[in-house]
């Protein structure tokens, strides 16, 4: 029974050697040396080729590389019946909480108006915007968004967050569904999204969208590029609605050269690295599903694949 690791930007030899710690009889093959098909059990992938999996016949787990999945349900041909686990790894929301706070705080202390005045040797005081005023709404409340909005509220913005189903979340206003999104909107000054990539979420950041949010607000996107219509909101940049704007993911990566929002001045760009996958930290989850599979349970963090997510 192997195991068969499908991944161009994860290190195989670290998966090998800290699956080896954990599961010394489970045999690691690395695509696109994959041997029998037969033999093969589980996948542990990152945006595998769309028909790959399907070569697979015996196929009993796919383990995504990370926690989003949508990479994997792009495949139209993937294995029916085969279970889809995601990696939920304290570590990432650890990160990811990190950043998104990097992102807003530097937004809310005018980090970019200092760096500026710093590049032209200006001493110059502004007004410290008033925390408890400021509104943060993340839109998303699972395992990344909601360490995120409880973190944001420990530090004492005025936390709301946003998901399909309702929440109740003590300190944080929370919002559900398409009717609650622009109540949500209307209060947000710092937009979070931590959405899952879904038929029903891409394209969520739109004109629309960002017309419903206060003049001057700050939009954060490190779930996933196809959320935002990038065209809508370069043009609510330029207008002026929007004050400024941090993308860890774009619609097309790597974010091609010459891209407007590289050099755009109110925007921060970094390469889909808010959160990256440790092999140290996720191994023994993966590990894990793996005992569970050959213990006949389901695995752990299972996807619903009508939901996407
Ligand atoms: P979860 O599945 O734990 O949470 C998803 C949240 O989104 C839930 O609260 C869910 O609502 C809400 N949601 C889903 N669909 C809708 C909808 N149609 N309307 C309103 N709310 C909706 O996901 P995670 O928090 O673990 O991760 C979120 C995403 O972050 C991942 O899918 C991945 O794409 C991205 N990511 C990016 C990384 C990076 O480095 N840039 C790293 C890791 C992840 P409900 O609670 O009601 O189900
Ligand atoms: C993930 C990611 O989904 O890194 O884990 O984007």
């Amino acid at each position: 029974m192997a195991l068969l690791f499908v991944s161009d930007s994860d290190d195989p030899a670290a998966w090998r050697r800290e699956l080896a710690a954990l599961l010394p009889d489970l045999e690691v093959r690395v695509w696109p040396e994959a041997g029998a098909a037969e033999d093969v059990r589980y996948a542990l992938v990152w945006k595998p080729e769309p028909g790959l999996l399907a070569g697979f016949p015996k196929l009993e787990l796919i383990q995504s590389l990370g926690m989003g999945v949508d990479h994997i349900f792009l495949d139209q041909a993937l294995p029916a019946g085969v279970p889809v686990a995601r990696l939920v790894d304290p570590n990432m929301v650890g990160q990811m909480s990190e950043y998104v706070l990097l992102a807003a705080l530097r937004a809310h202390r005018l980090a970019d108006r200092y760096d500026a005045q710093q590049r032209e040797h200006r001493w110059r005081r502004h007004s410290i915007p008033d925390t408890e005023r400021t509104g943060v709404g993340v839109m998303g409340l699972g395992a990344l968004g909601r360490d995120a909005a409880e973190k944001f509220r420990a530090l004492g913005f005025r936390t709301r967050g946003w998901s399909r189903s309702a929440k109740r979340i003590e300190g944080i206003d929370t919002f559900h569904g398409p009717e609650g999104l622009e109540p949500f909107l209307a209060g947000t000054d710092i937009l979070v999204c931590l959405l899952p990539f879904t038929p029903e979420t891409e394209n969520i950041v739109n004109a629309g969208t960002l017309a419903a949010l206060p003049r001057g607000a700050h939009v954060i996107n490190s779930a996933r590029g196809g959320l935002v219509v990038e065209e809508d909101l370069l043009a609510a940049l330029d207008e002026g609605h929007l004050g400024g704007a941090t993308l860890d993911v774009f619609r097309r990566e790597p974010l091609p050269k010459g891209h407007p929002l590289w050099g755009h001045p109110k925007v921060h760009v970094t390469p889909h690295v808010a959160a990256l996958t440790n092999p140290r930290t996720a191994a023994a989850e993966v590990a894990d599903n793996i005992r569970r599979i050959r213990a006949g349970k389901p695995p752990l963090n299972l996807v619903d694949p009508k939901r996407g997510y």
